[in-house]
């Protein structure tokens, strides 16, 4: 890890140390992967006023999600197949958020199920649903994590049908998945991965364990979950989970004023402006182009939370001048693990959090909440 000095070294490492179909179906986006291009080229384009003279010197990156005391504007996102990058990815990565000092949600679709992950770490994470159809099933995962103590319920809402990523597909990473011969021998050189995620406690989704009348394996339970994914859902579905859910609630995957408007009207703690890291609507704008609307309307009424293209702590800054109170990140952590397991996702998170410091200083900024657009070159225009 001593060479590593930013999130593109860990996915460099993380693409030689796992196999491809695993990579590919982290690394890539859905059909031509405009959405995922453009979540990057935009943050790219936002430029910052260098301040000088300021004293910067007692810099902080302190600040509270929902309302909770965090070490940094951070939150590692929900990602599926967590513990397919690494055996056990999703306990670790959980470990090494809470040192950090930041949440960890945990995915529906997990490897490690919400139980595993609740032995093995000291703190309370937060758990992430995605609407299905067998509407006895998502009550029992509430109530699973209700017991499980999770602290917010992340509800995913950008899923009712899903996109396809053409890599999956040529991955054999499908529903079921199809084992190549390419695909066997590349797992076949990567020994030290195959023995870490066959160490580890699952071998498929632990959420979904004993949902299939006695079917556990891999194939049946993609089979069935494809089938899920309800493209019936409506906002009317969120008010029956806030009925069952006691805690603090997250929506998650907003794009659009009128959406970002209903999901304030749940009554929902915070919402997450998020194209799902491109990886459904093709075509779809960047987060961070419309996150200024929905902040300028609704900030003040509902904590807004940001992810797509996070790949240094400038972009953390740049989602924040945006009006941001925190940022999801995704396939930054998700590199760190697939590179180095618990200490790689630890150096994920050092790398941004150091980013964010130093860019903080340079624009002559000492604590979060004096972050704001007027750190932009072009405020002027924006505000
Ligand atoms: C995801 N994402 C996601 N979101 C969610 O709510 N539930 C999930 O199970 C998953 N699964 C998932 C798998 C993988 C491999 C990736 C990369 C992403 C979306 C994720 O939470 C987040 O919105 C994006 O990852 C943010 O974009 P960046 O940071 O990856 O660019």
């Amino acid at each position: 890890m001593k060479n590593i000095t930013c999130i593109d070294d860990l996915r460099d490492l993380h693409m030689r140390r796992v196999p491809k179909a695993f990579f590919d179906y982290c690394d890539r986006g859905s059909y031509t992967e405009s959405t995922l291009r453009a979540n990057r080229e935009d943050l790219d384009r936002i430029k910052f006023r260098q301040r000088i003279l300021v004293d910067v010197a007692s810099r902080s990156l302190n600040t509270t999600i929902l309302g909770e005391p965090a070490a940094m504007p951070m939150i590692l996102a929900p990602v599926g197949l967590t513990g397919m990058q690494h055996g056990d990815g999703e306990i670790y990565a959980c470990r090494a958020a809470h040192e950090a000092g930041i949440p960890y949600t945990l995915s529906t679709m997990s490897i490690c199920s919400i139980e595993d992950v609740a032995a093995n770490v000291k703190k309370p994470f937060w758990f992430q649903l995605y609407m299905m159809k067998d509407r006895g099933f998502m009550k029992s995962l509430i109530e699973r994590a209700i017991a499980a103590k999770c602290s917010a319920l992340v509800l995913t809402v950008d899923l009712q049908v899903i996109g396809q990523r053409h890599a999956d597909i040529k991955n054999g990473m499908t529903v079921p998945p199809q084992l190549k011969l390419r695909t066997l021998y590349d797992f076949a050189t990567k020994p030290a991965w195959v023995s870490g995620v066959l160490r580890g406690k699952r071998k498929t989704f632990g959420n979904l364990a004993g949902q299939m009348a006695g079917t556990e394996d891999l194939t049946s339970l993609s089979e069935w979950i494809s089938t899920q994914f309800d493209p019936s859902l409506s906002w009317k579905d969120i008010e029956w989970i806030r009925n069952i859910w006691p805690g603090k609630m997250v929506i998650k995957g907003i794009l659009d004023i009128v959406d970002a408007r209903e999901a304030v009207r749940t009554g929902a703690e915070a919402l997450v402006v998020s194209n799902h890291g491109g990886r459904q609507l093709d075509g779809a704008p960047s987060s961070i182009s419309v996150l200024p609307e929905i902040v300028q309307e609704l900030g003040s009424q509902i904590e807004i939370m940001f992810d797509g293209g996070i790949r240094t702590g400038q972009d953390i800054l740049r989602a924040l001048a945006f009006g941001a109170k925190s940022c999801m990140i995704g396939r930054a952590y998700v590199h760190g693990l697939g590179a180095g397991g618990q200490a790689g996702v630890a150096k994920a998170i050092d790398i941004l959090a150091k980013e964010l410091s130093t860019t903080m200083g340079l624009c002559g900024i000492n604590r979060v909440e004096d972050i704001d657009r007027r750190i932009l070159v072009d405020y002027r225009n924006n505000l």
